[in-house]
């Protein structure tokens, strides 16, 4: 067994990519440790549950800082008392200065809810089906300066049903989600993802595309 990865996830929100973490932490199958949850509003479900679970959490709200880069600095100063190999946003919703992303290069990553590169920023699921596309999905990528860039580890597609609306869409790819982060941050703790100077490895050979989850991947049944 490696051992735990140290992992702070920030959350703005309902918390049910935390949750899918913490689930597959518990049933033993990915090795790793939730040191604290950090979020920007106090009043994120997500925080209180990570409470319940007796996980150190902590809120910043960004009215009580001048600027974004007060702000990005004091999260900074406290995500480094944890000391985390990994740091994962999960439904985090602000931008990120330059300053903090280059601070945890290497060790930053999100859950996007599209099939990156389309749809980066908010309302994916109305605006994919705006485009009338026929393929959805999600992706969990490092992230880099530009919102919601930076090469993406694994995806999975999701159809685009006749009768969806955003809220269907947004279900079924939510499912999905839950299925990716764990599986991503397993990798990363079995040494299976790793960087090597400016190359990202995937099974020691070089990433160039990001890996589908049901196509090139397949997941062993529990
Ligand atoms: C998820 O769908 C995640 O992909 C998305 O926010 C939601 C959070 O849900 N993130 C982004 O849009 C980031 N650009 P959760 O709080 O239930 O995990």
């Amino acid at each position: 067994m490696p051992q735990p990865l140290k992992l702070v996830v920030l959350i703005s929100g309902r918390g049910s990519n935390l949750r899918a973490i913490l689930d597959a932490i518990r049933n033993g199958e990915l090795p790793a440790v939730v040191e604290a949850v950090v979020s920007n509003r106090a009043d994120a479900a997500g925080l209180a549950y990570a409470q319940q679970e007796n996980i150190d959490t902590l809120a910043l709200d960004a009215d009580d800082y001048p600027d974004r880069d007060g702000y990005d600095r004091a999260l900074q100063g406290l995500i480094d008392c944890f000391e985390p190999d990994l740091v994962v946003l999960a439904g985090f919703m602000r931008i990120l200065t330059p300053g903090f992303v280059h601070h945890y290069q290497h060790r930053l990553i999100n859950i996007h809810p599209s099939l990156l590169p389309a749809f980066r920023g908010l309302d994916t699921h109305r605006r994919a089906l705006e485009a009338g596309a026929r393929e959805h999905g999600a992706s969990v990528h490092f992230v880099s300066e530009e919102l919601d860039s930076g090469p993406v580890v694994l995806q999975v597609r999701v159809p685009v049903l006749a009768d969806d609306t955003p809220a269907t869409l947004a279900e079924r790819v939510l499912q999905q989600e839950h299925r990716l982060y764990p599986l991503v941050i397993r990798w990363l703790a079995e040494g299976r993802i790793r960087w090597q100077d400016e190359q990202l490895l995937f099974d020691g050979r070089p990433l160039q595309q990001p890996i589908e989850i049901d196509r090139e991947y397949q997941q062993k049944p529990a």
